[in-house]
């Protein structure tokens, strides 16, 4: 007994199959981890030169692995219901960026209190290098699930693992969804960490050379040996 998606991929169902398990355990870990809630949010991740994605509207509560959507690099529909209303930035950052494997999408309440102020995240703690540079940038608000989010997203993500979006919450990428993942929780921290110290004051922002610095310690930082 097959079922249609093994159909369409024989011979490479397995990997199709941890895919869509892996998907599923992602998105339900942003709940989880209070990243999302609800039908907030959506995620994606490349399967050779398609896509699998997260289905629109159905709350991750609900979600089974049968609910994943394919879809190609166009964003057409390969299999399955309809694809989450942000289609087409995932899609476009899977195909401007070859080195990122996984996307991530949340309303998460710190990195979304700082897109409503519409200010991107300066260096106000070393580990922003994790999210690839010296700030997380902001897009302005524009509606969800059209082209221009797809186009202001991807512009303020170049040299970046991750963005805010005005208005509307943030964006992580990752090599893979492990990676995308942890990348999400480092600017939900960020962020959390940038709006407790503007409640009380003014933050000190780190310098390019000390985040020149930093980046250079952090290459000896990840060789475990
Ligand atoms: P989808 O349910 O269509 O993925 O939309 C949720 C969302 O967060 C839109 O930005």
């Amino acid at each position: 007994m097959t079922n249609d998606f093994e159909c369409l991929y024989v011979g490479n169902e397995m990997t199709e199959q941890t895919l869509r398990q892996q998907l599923l355990d992602t998105s339900r870990r942003m709940v989880e981890l209070g990243l999302n809630r609800g039908t907030a949010g959506n995620a994606s991740v490349r399967h050779g030169s398609d896509i699998l994605i997260t289905p629109s509207a159905l709350p991750v509560a609900e979600m089974t692995e049968r609910d994943l959507v394919l879809i190609d690099k166009e964003g057409k529909v390969l299999q399955g219901r309809k694809p989450s209303s942000e289609w087409r930035f995932h899609c476009d950052i899977l195909n401007a960026r070859p080195e990122i494997g996984a996307v991530l999408h949340m309303h998460s309440t710190f990195a979304t209190t700082i897109a409503c102020l519409g200010r991107d995240v300066p260096a106000v703690h070393y580990h922003i290098a994790i999210a690839g540079g010296d700030s997380i940038r902001c897009t302005p608000y524009t509606i969800f699930g059209e082209q221009n989010l797809s186009d202001l997203a991807l512009e303020a993500l170049r040299d970046r693992k991750a963005c805010l979006l005005g208005n509307h919450g943030m964006i992580a990428l990752g090599k893979d969804l492990d990676d995308a993942l942890s990348v999400a929780q480092e600017v939900e921290y960020l962020c959390e960490i940038y709006w407790r110290a503007l409640s009380v004051g003014e933050p000190k922002i780190l310098t390019a050379q000390q985040m020149h610095e930093v980046k250079e310690k952090f290459v000896e930082y990840k060789k475990r040996d």
